[in-house]
């Protein structure tokens, strides 16, 4: 089975992306095609990267994991029409272990996260790993209550699966690149 990382893009205190990771992880596990698993940046105590007395005792850790996975759902949340600094510096750290690999996005913000998630198309695209096109865009007035709790419209459902019906096969696909490049170097 494929291994499919579901990464939580923020770390703030009071953030709701583990709402949403929790409920793609659900939505995800109901399918049963792969081992869907939540990584939560917050857990890898990530220094910024290349800080001088920064503890990064959390980035062997953060290496391997990454290294387990086939694919990514990164769940994304706008600031400042961006990804957050947290998401960013966690793929900065890191590069052959995200290399050609397959990814979904869903994103948050008051106009669906779409700012965000066309600043990570640039940077996912620089990392060699391939996006897929159909991205749930989740609105902080429509899909959450007082923009704190939770509460998608139905209709979001679908588009999860519809991600996730793009995601696995190119998931699939990308193992057989990987295997390509590393037969190539040896
Ligand atoms: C520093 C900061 C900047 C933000 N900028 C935007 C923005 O440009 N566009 C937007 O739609 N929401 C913006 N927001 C609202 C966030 O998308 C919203 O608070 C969301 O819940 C943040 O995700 P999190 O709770 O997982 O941290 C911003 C929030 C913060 C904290």
């Amino acid at each position: 089975m494929l291994n499919i990382g579901i990464v939580l893009g923020s770390t703030r205190e009071g953030r709701v992306s583990p709402q949403v990771g929790a409920w793609v992880k659900e939505l995800a596990d109901n399918r049963g095609d792969a081992n869907y698993e939540i990584i939560d940046i917050a857990d890898y105590s990530l220094p910024l990267l290349g800080e001088p007395d920064g503890d990064a005792s959390g980035v062997a850790a953060w290496s391997e994991k990454i290294a387990e996975m086939d694919g990514f759902v990164f769940i994304v949340q706008e600031y400042n029409h961006s990804i957050s600094a947290a998401l960013k510096n966690a793929l900065d750290y890191l590069r052959v272990e995200w290399n050609d690999k397959a990814a979904g996005i869903v994103s948050y913000g008051s106009v669906g996260g779409a700012r965000a998630t066309e600043h990570l198309r640039g940077i996912l695209s620089e990392l060699s790993i391939a996006h897929v096109r159909v991205h749930p865009a989740l609105s902080l007035f429509t899909d959450f209550e007082n923009g704190t709790h939770f509460a998608p419209k139905d209709v979001q459902v679908q588009s999860v699966n519809d991600m996730l019906d793009q995601l696995l096969p190119w998931t699939e696909a990308m193992q057989s690149v990987r295997t390509k490049s590393t037969s190539e170097t040896a």
